[in-house]
């Protein structure tokens, strides 16, 4: 069974302060681009992953693997009795790994979606997103597809209304970065500047007191809880990407930027060769510009090669559909 499952940028990310649990409240705009993983499972006597193609020596192999804890999740789910629940899964990436494109969620999603089919757990859409976000914040969306609202950590989904085609280049950065690290980073940035400036929040400070002793500080932690940018929404709606570009936000970007210098040279190129936005995708590293048309994508891919800004580009376009079988018979 095959299912083709494509990479997400965030039009949005507002990140707010650190949750007992170790993960960030948010408020999120994914959008699904078209650069796709493939996921093929087959039935075996013990689970296992084979990964080829694009950075295939840095994804995790075996147990720790995304997609493998994905089958595992499905199978106990939908109930599969131990030993008919072994797959082999290959994964044919394409979309780069530990670049903010959530790219092991969605060989994840592609697995729970194959395994389904494969097996005919029978488990309906809002089941099979239940154990999505029990894999990973970013895993319901790679399922959903499209542009959407995500809330909570991520996993909490709303289609967004979106009109149009958007047409970006993805600037691809050598080597990865960790989520973990970046979110630190965020909070250690955040802290440092609410040290020199009081009326910056400190993250996850001031929450604690009773509304009557809350001052300034509670107000300015107010600043720090995820919203939604409805100007953003609203240019969405009205399928402009001029109107777009300028609104694309993402709060984890000055973290990235901090930990990888060297985004500065990629995004400040993405500017000045005509991108309409430019903004670091998810945790980075890499860059996402948005261009006005198909042919403005292909110059603005062009110049950012031969300013030799980043390791490799992609031109690609959104919305994307979420994971879908390509090719496969049940067993
Ligand atoms: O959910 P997932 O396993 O993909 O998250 C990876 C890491 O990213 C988490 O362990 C956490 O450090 C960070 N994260 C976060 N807040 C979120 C999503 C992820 O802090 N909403």
């Amino acid at each position: 069974m095959t299912v083709r499952v494509p990479a997400k940028v965030n039009l949005q990310l507002s990140v707010g302060p650190p949750r007992g649990d170790g993960y960030h409240d948010l408020v999120t705009v994914f959008h699904a681009v078209s650069l796709f993983d493939e996921v093929t499972v087959r039935p075996a006597d013990r689970t296992s992953v084979v990964v080829t193609g694009e950075d295939a020596g840095s994804v995790p192999a075996g147990r720790a693997n995304l997609a493998a804890r994905a089958a595992r999740a499905l199978a106990t789910a939908g109930m599969r009795r131990r030993g008919k629940s072994a797959v082999r899964i290959e994964i044919r990436k394409r979309i780069p790994v530990a670049a903010g494109l959530a790219g092991g969620s969605a060989d994840a999603a592609a697995t729970l979606v194959a395994c389904n089919e494969l097996w005919g757990a029978g488990l309906t859409q809002s089941e099979l997103r239940e154990v999505a976000a029990s894999v990973g914040s970013d895993v319901p969306f790679a399922l959903l597809g499209g542009t959407a609202i995500g809330q909570g950590r991520g996993e909490q989904l709303t289609a967004a209304l979106a009109a149009g085609t958007y047409h970006w280049v993805l600037a691809f950065a050598s080597g990865g970065l960790s989520t973990p690290e970046v979110y630190a980073a965020c909070d250690r940035l955040r802290a440092a500047r609410a040290a020199t400036d009081p009326r910056e929040p400190a993250s996850g400070a001031g929450r604690a007191g009773p509304p009557g002793e809350r001052g300034p500080a509670a107000a300015a932690e107010e600043a720090h809880q995820p919203r939604l940018s409805t100007e953003l929404m609203a240019a969405l709606r009205s399928g402009d990407p001029a109107a777009v570009g300028p609104l694309l936000s993402n709060d984890l970007q000055p973290a990235a930027v901090s930990l990888r210098p060297d985004l500065r040279r990629a995004l400040n190129a993405g500017r000045e060769h005509g991108a309409l936005g430019g903004i670091v995708s998810g945790s980075g590293p890499t860059c996402a510009f948005l261009a006005a048309d198909a042919r403005r994508a292909r110059e603005l891919a062009v110049s950012l090669t031969g300013a030799g800004v980043c390791r490799a580009v992609a031109q690609v376009k959104g919305p994307a559909a979420g994971a879908a079988v390509v090719a496969g018979e049940r067993r």
